[in-house]
């Protein structure tokens, strides 16, 4: 079966956050999306289905996973990274964002140092914030158009830390890490006590030409100090279900995490998680390499266009995902007159990048770094896609 992500689809009028949300968050609703992290695609028609299927019985009391369901995670997580697990080393999570809330609270202690590379997914820095850690930052450098690690400051900033959360791949803009800097940070998380979280919510997403790993994957050390969380809901459009899955090798570790889930039952799982995601698990593989092939048109696109249309824009493109962080420093204008004209002229909703630093840390940290930068999401039909640049070129110029 040949899938057609080129289809708009209508999302508006739908509860949805992408398109039903935009007058809440930027004044106007007549706006095209290209900020929260979903696609407009269809989800699969083997996800639908199973949905359909399910409702048939109507009666929806309290459920559990199945066995089919740990199946189904479990081949998956097997024959995509070598994560040879039964499901005693899994947790089921209602949403990534909640998973790592949970995890700070059950691992850590108010007042101890988290630390997060920026820019980041805003939630790792709200997080700790909000539950009264300290937050720690290390600036990633943009080194060949790709975000990197700076060692030496990751290395300082550790000290002390309790816990590292890490999106792999990287948000804001898809960057796969690799093995040897995922092992150079287990090496040196594991030597300063350093629990990690690594978030691979995109990893499923990894474009053709690039390689995921897995972070608990690259070492004894990595699976001894980990929790990993992954889902079906970014790879198969099913975010607005809240079906995610804890992987924790450690006993000790799983112990404390996973009794603190069933303690507090904040982790119990739905009928509708529970069926997408065995249905999209047991049946994707064949939507997901021809969608992650639409995805590599997108981001080709996106490179032509800024090529040509826009060569001064300097853009990390996403090597996994459909996010691409775009950097418009060289045309002179304020963070204030940028986002104006985007939203007003050229009536498109990107993210501000100011967000995925922490504010008010000095320049290094803080907002101020990524004044001219913003997030373009591109899973969206190319029509759509292409339309959108054409519109930000047209107010640069
Ligand atoms: C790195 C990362 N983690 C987590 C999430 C959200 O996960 P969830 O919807 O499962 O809370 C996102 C969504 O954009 C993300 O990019």
């Amino acid at each position: 079966m040949t899938y057609n992500f080129d289809e708009p689809i209508e999302r508006r009028g739908t509860d949805c956050f992408k398109w039903d949300a935009l007058q809440a968050m930027y004044g106007r609703d007549d706006l095209t999306p290209m900020w929260v992290a979903d696609m407009d695609f269809r989800s699969p028609d083997f996800v639908m289905e199973a949905l359909r299927q399910r409702c048939e019985h109507e009666v929806l009391g309290y459920t559990m996973p199945s066995e089919g369901y740990w199946q189904a995670v479990t081949t998956w997580l097997k024959r995509h990274y070598g994560i040879d697990t039964t499901k005693d080393n899994l947790h089921f999570i209602p949403g990534i964002v909640a998973g790592i809330a949970y995890a700070l609270l059950a691992l850590t202690e108010p007042g101890d140092k988290i630390l997060v590379t920026t820019p980041v997914y805003p939630p790792f820095l709200n997080l700790p914030k909000k539950s009264g850690r300290k937050l720690v930052c290390s600036p990633l450098r943009i080194t060949n158009s790709r975000f990197a690690i700076d060692f030496n400051d990751f290395e300082r900033k550790i000290e002390g830390c309790k816990l590292f959360i890490m999106s792999n791949p990287h948000n804001p803009a898809g960057t796969v890490w690799g093995t040897e800097v995922l092992r150079k940070i287990a090496e040196i998380c594991e030597r300063h006590h350093v629990l990690v979280i690594s978030d691979e919510i995109h990893a499923d997403l990894t474009l053709p030409g690039h390689q995921h790993v897995s972070y608990s994957t690259v070492s004894e050390a990595a699976q001894r100090h980990s929790l990993t969380f992954m889902a079906p809901s970014k790879t198969f459009n099913i975010a607005g279900l809240g079906s995610s899955v804890c992987y924790v090798a450690d006993a000790d570790l799983r112990k404390r995490f996973f009794g603190w889930l069933n303690t507090f039952e904040v982790a119990n799982g739905n009928i509708f998680a529970f069926t997408a995601a065995k249905a999209a698990f047991a049946n994707g593989e064949e939507w997901l390499r021809q969608m992650l092939d639409y995805l590599q048109g997108n981001v080709q696109a996106l490179d032509e266009f800024l090529r040509t249309r826009m060569p001064k824009v300097k853009a990390v493109l996403p090597e996994a995902s459909y996010l691409a962080w775009l950097d418009f420093s060289a045309y002179g204008m304020t963070h204030e007159q940028l986002k104006d004209k985007f939203i007003n002229e050229a009536k498109i909703a990107l993210n501000d990048g100011t967000t995925f630093a922490s504010q008010g840390r000095g320049p290094q940290h803080g907002g101020a770094a990524y004044q001219c930068c913003f997030r373009l999401n591109l899973g969206c039909p190319r029509t759509i896609l292409l339309d959108a640049l054409n519109r930000i070129a047209g107010i640069l110029s």
